[in-house]
């Protein structure tokens, strides 16, 4: 039996999956890493913490491997988006990596309609100026760090720069350079009058391959560390939502994905590059050749419900915390919760805007605020699907993964919120199949990722829309829509007094 390896490097571990021919996960490995948080808005990641994370989950998954480490052909990556490494000249890495949820590039953000012009930014990246997004991050540091910019001599994007340590190869692949807010997405190439407008060298910009390309080979040194063979071929990977569409299936028209992780997204696959969503929506080149997806983001999906527990009840598990959100009734009885606890991407772009409850009442125990926030966590993506529908999508079912299919409530939630079939999967492992799937394919083993995926993805269970539950939560959608526009200018007012 041959095996790959998928490493999805997120943004709180790196999960690494030991998968053989038959889609089957043998091994599974989870190394933690923290966040650092300067001050609020900010968001930053040593990414020396992820080398040293993946090297010892490595060497801890080959021990407990007990075949011959040369039937595990090849490796590839999935990994958190947008997040800026800058590389001097010997390829020393010059400051905390800026992550995708950090949120201190407003003004540079501003600054690129400004130079590019709106239109022009959609029509050669597809999509928005984002705080999050890469483009706004190499600014900020030009602008605030000169002499780490100065000395700046290639940037990476986070699993880029962790493959460059294993393999000691500089590449970055089409899903995740489409969320620098560089590359011409529908051309897939680095747009010179993007980085000619911001006097950033071409040489910044790695050179762009496939998903599935092979990359090169693990380094001595990094066999030594790990007990992997030398010869394990290494893929490029993808963008962790790219990965978790692959690793769910969703690689033709029709599919849509729901993923709750630390973010949330709703994601769809797309075979045409020239429609136009006016940036309401993410534009991304997905990880199979010549194929993009449409995709929303709520920044504090599965963050809203840890911060929720680790805040008022830090000792408890998941499983315990949740504990009769199935008795409260749909709706929470009248409890609303929006999840901006870091500000919000889509729909509403906004960097300032915080969360809330809403109609809290003396009646409301425990429970109801645990439910209120996976439905307000659901509502907001929610608004997502909205602009799909409004688009012309059609979504007959949406496959859930990720903390959000993790909890039958939770499944059965968002069947009435979403209006629509929900499927689980039968074995669930997130992006890091995806990034298994593009290393099994890489190899050979299949002739494509469709091919893949029908062997190795399976449904277990389908989750049917409730049609009283679905006419309530329409009317509570509504109300919820309206707590964005009715808080905007109190998170405003509030905005001088966060630390
Ligand atoms: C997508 C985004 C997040 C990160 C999470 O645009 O910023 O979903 O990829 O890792």
């Amino acid at each position: 039996m041959k095996y790959v390896i998928g490493i999805d490097l997120g943004t709180s571990a790196v999960k690494i999956l030991l998968v053989n021919q038959n889609g089957e996960v043998c091994q599974e490995v989870s190394e933690p890493y923290p966040l650092i948080i300067e001050k609020s808005g900010y968001s930053e990641q040593d990414p020396e913490e992820w080398v040293a994370r993946t090297s010892e989950g490595l060497a801890e998954l080959v021990k407990g491997f007990e075949g011959d480490v040369r039937d595990i052909e090849g490796i590839s990556f999935s990994g958190q988006m947008h997040g800026l490494v800058l590389l001097d000249e010997n390829h020393k890495v010059l400051r905390n990596a800026i992550l995708w949820n950090d949120t201190r590039t407003t003004e540079q953000c501003q600054q690129i309609y400004d130079a590019v012009g709106k239109n022009r930014l959609l029509e050669i990246t597809k999509n928005p100026a984002l705080e999050g997004f890469t483009l706004p991050k190499i600014l900020w540091v030009k602008e605030y760090e000169p002499d780490i910019f100065n000395q700046a001599k290639v940037f990476m994007l986070p699993k880029d720069y962790l493959r460059y340590r294993i393999t000691g190869n500089i590449h970055m692949e089409y899903s995740d350079a489409a969320g620098t807010l560089m590359l011409n997405v529908a051309k897939r190439e680095w747009s010179t009058e993007i980085l000619k407008i911001f006097g950033i060298s071409s040489e910044l910009c790695p050179p762009l391959v496939e998903s599935h390309t092979k990359v090169g080979t693990i380094t001595s040194d990094f066999a030594k560390s790990t007990g992997l063979s030398e010869a394990t071929k290494v893929f490029a990977g993808g963008a962790d939502n790219a990965c978790g569409a692959i690793g769910a299936g969703i690689l033709q028209e029709g599919k849509t994905l729901c993923s709750i992780g630390t973010s949330g997204v709703i994601l769809s696959y797309e075979r045409r590059n020239d429609l136009d969503f006016e940036g309401k929506v993410h534009y991304f080149n997905h990880s199979e050749e010549n194929s993009y997806y449409i995709m929303g983001v709520t920044l504090a999906a599965g963050y809203s419900l840890s911060w929720i527990k680790d805040t008022f009840a830090t000792q408890e598990g998941f499983d315990t915390f949740l504990q009769g959100v199935d008795t409260v009734p749909a709706g929470s009885n009248g409890l609303l919760f929006t999840p901006y606890l870091v500000g919000e991407r889509t729909p509403h772009a906004d960097s300032n805007i915080r969360a809330s409850f809403i109609g809290m009442d003396a009646s409301h125990e425990r429970k109801h605020f645990v439910r209120s926030v996976l439905e307000g966590i659901t509502f907001s993506l929610n608004e997502t699907i909205e602009i799909f529908r409004n688009n012309g999508k059609k979504m007959d079912s949406i496959v859930s993964i990720g903390g959000g299919a993790k909890n039958e409530t939770w499944l059965q939630m968002q069947a009435d919120i979403f209006d629509t079939k929900i499927e689980k999967l039968a074995s669930e492992q997130g992006p890091g199949m995806g990034a298994a799937m593009l290393a099994a394919y890489g190899c050979g083993w299949f002739s494509s990722l469709k091919e893949c995926a029908e062997k190795f993805i399976q449904t277990a269970k389908v989750y049917n829309p409730i049609k009283e539950n679905v006419e309530t939560y329409k009317k509570l959608f509504a109300i919820y829509q309206n707590i964005y526009r009715e808080t905007k200018a109190l998170n405003n007012e509030l905005k001088d007094f966060r630390k």
